[in-house]
């Protein structure tokens, strides 16, 4: 059981899919079948992580609520916190600091979707780092879109650049982040960028400073899915599709995973199925629970 507490940062303008993201928020956008932050949400529970706060913007915090509830249905619980701006990713180690009361965390980005086999292996192995910080180098076609990882001749990380025109690797930093305790206090440290935002590249700087950064390789057998783009959000759904069609298998569900945790009981799985009677969502979670998964 770990005292890790989990972060979903879900606010921000989505203003590259606009005019969707006009009125509703791109974290709750489907993925095929699933609103886009079920499966953020999925990676804090294979990390083993019970205590998760939503970050969102004040308006859209009642849509966030009303799809997720308190997580008591996968018996965890959700804390919800608005960020009134959108002043950088940094800044949701500033609004989360009363939710971590000093405890180390993992967030993840609302609008990041991994998949990979290995990966809980690979969550839970972050997860159990004590002190320091943890991140996920992820090769990429275009890395001067994100926050790029410099290595030197040795392999070791010299620095993490926010996106560079001349980018010094393909290794961009996912959005997944797993710092100790002293994230809030370094936030506090993080100047806004010329752009304006608290950066969280200038905060994992500080980690990296201090020789306290760890940059984990996410291999090529994980695929890792922005959906900011009108492509790119077609694209994840298409990607979640075929592999559920070909699978038979769900990707990102949380009643799934809070099962196989044991973290909900069968009477409650069943429970869960019978609100999705009308599909097949609901026929699969009632085979899982009578152990026909
Ligand atoms: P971005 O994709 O960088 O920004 P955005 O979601 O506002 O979209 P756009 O660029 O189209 O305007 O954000 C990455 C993730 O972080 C996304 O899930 C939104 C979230 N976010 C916040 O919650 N607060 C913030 O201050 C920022 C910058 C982003």
């Amino acid at each position: 059981m770990t005292n890790r507490k989990g972060i979903i940062l879900a606010g921000g303008s989505g203003t590259r899919l606009y005019p969707i993201t006009i009125g509703v928020s791109k974290q709750l956008l489907p993925i095929y079948d699933k609103p886009m932050i079920y499966y953020p949400l999925t990676v804090l529970m294979l990390a083993g992580i019970r205590e998760i706060c939503v970050i969102t913007t004040p308006h859209d915090q009642d849509q966030f609520k009303r799809t997720l509830g308190d997580g008591s249905q996968w018996g965890i619980e959700l804390t919800y916190i608005t960020q009134p701006s959108p002043d950088g990713l940094a800044q949701a180690y500033l609004l989360a600091e009363d939710f971590l009361d000093g405890a180390p965390s993992a967030m993840v980005l609302g609008d990041n979707i991994f998949f990979g086999h290995g990966l809980p292996e690979m969550l839970e192995q972050a997860g159990r780092q004590t002190g320091g910080g943890t991140v996920f180098g992820y090769h990429v076609a275009d890395p001067e879109r994100y926050g790029v990882v410099a290595f030197d001749s040795a392999g070791n990380v010299t620095e993490i650049v926010e996106k560079p025109p001349v980018p010094p690797s393909n290794y961009a930093v996912t959005g997944l982040y797993f710092l100790d305790g002293s994230a809030p206090q370094r936030a506090r440290e993080v100047k806004p960028s010329d752009r304006g935002e608290l950066e969280i590249t200038t905060l994992l700087e500080s980690y990296l400073h201090d020789g306290l950064l760890s940059v984990k390789r996410m291999g090529r057998g994980y695929a890792w899915l922005d959906t900011g783009t009108h492509a790119s959000l077609l694209d994840a759904g298409n990607f979640v599709r075929t592999l559920t069609e070909r699978q038979g298998q769900q990707v990102g569900s949380p009643d799934e995973i809070a099962f196989q945790m044991g973290w909900i009981t069968k009477e409650a799985l069943l429970d869960r199925a019978k609100v999705f009677a009308k599909n097949g969502y609901g026929a699969y979670l009632e085979a899982l629970a009578m152990g026909r998964g």
